[in-house]
């Protein structure tokens, strides 16, 4: 291989901003793919680990990324220059990610994906387009008919989980906490600010509820379900606590229910390519914003300030 020397982001300490630094291209060994990246997710996982927020860390200094697509240069099992998706096996987490140029992984962390897609859609999609599928469809089962509140209507899961519910025949409320977000909402739905929360804002209650937001956005919009209706729970980028009054909660009579998309991600491997597919013909929309590793405080802010519009992801071509 010609290229001596490869670009990543190295996290000297939990909480410190990562700093690009120049190594060598990595060496694989047997069992191992070295992996031209073209981009890397930037999600909120990632930052929990940057920040020492999870349950499974990696010792500093370390690179972060949890998944990635690139182009594959050396491997004993997949094809030279085809294109794969990298995540699992302790990517980012038990060993370095792919906050880089090149990275080297075990060879079962490689997966391939659809030729032609975007890698900054391919490595980034999933999070989003599997958590929404799966609130909208096998927890919340919104159907034709129904009304629908989506939460963080212009964020990665929010904007999918919209898309979707209008897909499945519901009449369906995009709910953002920013003006500027009110026209990122997809079209099919009406879109409001989550300060104008309330029974009459929506045209009455509504059969299902799916919140990506948390915090004070789920404690105002849970009450506007009824009696006999769903909530499907799956972010909290606004507060991770919420509290219940057990008397309200039994008169409610609303079912709030987890997504877990780590439990359901072997479940949704198929529905995963299909929403791909879609992404990449058009037929399904999720943001991308594109950032170079030099930009990656800009990219982190961005995410972790809820500014950002749908996905964040490094680019590195
Ligand atoms: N349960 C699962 O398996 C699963 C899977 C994927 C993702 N998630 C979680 O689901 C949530 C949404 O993911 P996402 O990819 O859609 O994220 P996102 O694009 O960043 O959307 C989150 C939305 O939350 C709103 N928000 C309100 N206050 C915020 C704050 N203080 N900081 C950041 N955002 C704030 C923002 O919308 P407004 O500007 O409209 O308020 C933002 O668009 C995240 O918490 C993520 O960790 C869970």
């Amino acid at each position: 291989m010609t290229e001596e020397s490869s670009r990543a982001l190295i996290v000297e300490r939990f909480g410190s901003p990562p700093r690009i630094v120049e190594r060598p291209v990595p060496v694989r060994s047997p069992g191992e793919t070295l992996v031209r990246v073209h981009a890397a997710a930037v999600g909120h996982l990632d930052l929990n680990i940057v920040d020492g927020r999870f349950g499974v860390l990696p010792e500093p200094p370390f690179v972060p990324g949890t998944n990635a697509c690139g182009t594959v240069v050396e491997s004993d099992v997949h094809p030279e220059g085809s294109l794969v998706l990298l995540r699992g096996s302790g990517l980012g987490l038990r060993r370095d990610g792919c906050w880089a140029e090149h990275v080297v992984v075990p060879d079962k962390a490689a997966a391939a994906t659809l030729d032609g897609a975007d890698p900054a859609v391919a490595c980034s999609f999933f999070s989003a387009a599997g958590a929404a599928w799966a609130a909208v469809h096998d927890v919340a089962a919104i159907g034709e008919g129904q009304r629908v509140v989506v939460t963080g209507a212009a964020g990665a899961v929010g904007s999918v989980a919209v898309q979707l519910a209008v897909r499945a025949g519901a009449e369906v409320i995009g709910v953002v906490g920013r003006p500027a977000k009110l026209a990122h909402v997809p079209a099919g739905a009406k879109a409001i600010l989550a300060a104008d929360l309330s029974e009459e804002a929506l045209g009455g209650a509504v059969d299902a509820l799916v919140d990506t937001v948390g915090g004070p956005v789920l404690a105002a919009a849970l009450p506007l379900v009824r009696p006999g209706g769903r909530a499907a729970l799956v972010g909290y980028s606004a507060g991770r606590e919420f509290t219940v009054d057990l008397a309200d909660f039994l008169l409610a009579d609303v079912a709030v229910l987890p997504v877990n998309l780590m439990s359901r991600a072997g479940g949704l491997a198929e529905v995963g390519e299909r929403l791909l597919a879609e992404i990449t013909a058009g037929d399904l929309t999720l943001n991308v914003e594109r950032y170079g590793l030099d930009r990656i405080d800009e990219a982190v802010e961005r995410l972790r300030t809820g500014a950002a519009v749908g996905k964040v992801a490094l680019t590195m071509d």
